[in-house]
């Protein structure tokens, strides 16, 4: 009782503060913040989840001091960066205080100061900056394309048809799932096309990760797939199966002197074909994380390709 007193205090001074300085603010009245603050868990129970999400856990945000990393590493830049019309690669300054993706990054809070600001940020289509005319246009799921794109797509091979590994970071960058789903951004001349569940789940990234009941672990929700899948469909038989090849392809990489160890890219100038299913390799078991998921056909075809070309 006495946090709720001590809260609304809070709510009726910046009530009063914002009336008194803004004509935007004249029409807020204090029940348009009760829609949202009040006594049930709609705040607390996302607080919740988030706080074992990796959006609310993970130690990335940090790279959002950098101008090239903060629009989709700091919240707070990516709210910026939206407002301002701008893309990840055309962000001008890093954020000195980053933040996590937190309400405020996807949500457009405290804007109108209704339970209309529950709106996301952004569902524009996405055009994905490391390719020439690729549109992400996947409903809501928008909103998780604009950071969830790659940062770079393959160099082409030069002259003598070698593909030179530049660093240990060396690959599209963490997070390609939206270029997953369209069915491009992998290497060696593997033909994509977008996947079933671009085309046909209705939001894509939201449906199949937040859900029907709106959980905010970001994790991929079970239920969501039943629409479409019956019980005795062997989902986890064919991730299974993506697993084997990735491990597969992982162990050729390594008996070719490619892939370390621990799993990083061996900086050197390698055949082009070579090269790609290195770059597959990473696309696919590093940074994707769907086991196939996201585009079943298409991580398929780079799969056999990447293998073909190192046996
Ligand atoms: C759309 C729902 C919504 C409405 C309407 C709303 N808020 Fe909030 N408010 C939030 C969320 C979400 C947070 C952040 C919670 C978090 O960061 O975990 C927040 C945080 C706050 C905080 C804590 C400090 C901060 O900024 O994070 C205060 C104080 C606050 N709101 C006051 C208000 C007042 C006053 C109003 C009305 C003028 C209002 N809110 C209207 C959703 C809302
Ligand atoms: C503002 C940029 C941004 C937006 C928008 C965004 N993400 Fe993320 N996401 C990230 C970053 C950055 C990380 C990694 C955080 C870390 O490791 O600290 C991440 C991590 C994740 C993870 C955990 C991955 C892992 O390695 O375990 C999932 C799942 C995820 N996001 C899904 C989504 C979905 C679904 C959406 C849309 C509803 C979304 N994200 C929207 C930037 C974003
Ligand atoms: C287009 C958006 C985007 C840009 C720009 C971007 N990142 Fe990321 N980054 C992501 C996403 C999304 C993830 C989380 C991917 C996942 O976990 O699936 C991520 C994850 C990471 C991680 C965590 C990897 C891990 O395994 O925990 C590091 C480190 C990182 N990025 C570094 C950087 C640096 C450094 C820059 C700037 C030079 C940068 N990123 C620019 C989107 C971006
Ligand atoms: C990575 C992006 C992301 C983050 C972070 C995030 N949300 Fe969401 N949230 C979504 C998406 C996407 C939806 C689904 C929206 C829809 O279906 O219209 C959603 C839905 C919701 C809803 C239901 C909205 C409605 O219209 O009924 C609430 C409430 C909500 N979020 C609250 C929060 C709160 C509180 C936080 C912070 C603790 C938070 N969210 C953080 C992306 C995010
Ligand atoms: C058809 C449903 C579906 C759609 C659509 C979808 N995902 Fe996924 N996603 C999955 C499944 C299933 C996994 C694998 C989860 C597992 O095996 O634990 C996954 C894995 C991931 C991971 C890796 C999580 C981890 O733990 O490493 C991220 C990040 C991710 N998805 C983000 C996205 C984004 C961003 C979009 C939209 C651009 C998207 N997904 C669209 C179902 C989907
Ligand atoms: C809107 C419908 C729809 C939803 C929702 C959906 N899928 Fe699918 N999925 C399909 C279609 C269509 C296929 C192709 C079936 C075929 O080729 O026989 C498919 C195929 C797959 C495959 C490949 C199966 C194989 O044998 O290669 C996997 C794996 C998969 N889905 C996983 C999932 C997961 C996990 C979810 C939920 C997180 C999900 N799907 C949600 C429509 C959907």
């Amino acid at each position: 009782m006495q946090k709720r007193t001590s809260f609304m205090g809070v709510v009726l001074a910046l009530v009063v503060l914002l009336v008194g300085t803004s004509s935007v603010f004249a029409q807020v009245q204090v029940t348009d913040c009760m829609g949202c603050h009040n006594d049930t868990t709609v705040i607390t129970e996302k607080q919740t989840a988030l706080s074992e999400a990796v959006h609310g856990t993970g130690e990335a945000f940090g790279r959002g001091t950098s101008a090239g990393c903060a629009g989709c590493h700091s919240g707070g830049a990516f709210s910026a960066m939206v407002a301002a019309g701008l893309t990840p690669d055309t962000v001008e300054a890093g954020d000195p205080n980053p933040t996590r993706q937190s309400c405020r990054a996807c949500h457009q809070i405290h804007t109108g100061y209704t339970v209309a600001d529950w709106a996301l940020e952004t569902t524009a289509p996405v055009a994905l900056y490391a390719f020439e005319n690729v549109t992400y246009d996947g409903g809501k799921g928008n909103l998780c394309a604009n950071c969830h794109q790659p940062r770079r797509a393959i160099a082409a091979a030069d002259a003598d048809g070698n593909i030179a590994v530049t660093s240990t970071h060396w690959g599209p960058h963490h997070g390609p799932q939206s270029a997953m789903l369209l069915g491009t951004g992998g290497a060696g001349g593997v033909a994509g096309v977008p996947s079933f569940h671009y085309r046909l789940v209705g939001d894509t990234c939201v449906t199949c990760h937040i859900g029907a009941d709106n959980g905010h672990t970001f994790e991929a929700v079970a239920s969501s797939c039943d629409e479409c899948h019956a019980e005795e469909d062997d989902i986890d038989g064919a991730q299974a199966a993506v697993a084997a090849q990735i491990a597969e392809l992982g162990d050729l990489l390594i008996a070719k002197g490619l892939l370390d160890e621990a799993g990083h890219p061996v900086v050197g100038v390698y055949p082009a074909a070579q090269a790609s299913a290195l770059w597959n390799y990473i696309f696919i078991s590093i940074e994707d994380g769907s086991s196939g998921a996201h585009n079943p056909p298409y991580t398929k075809a780079l799969l056999d390709a990447s293998i073909a070309a190192l046996q």
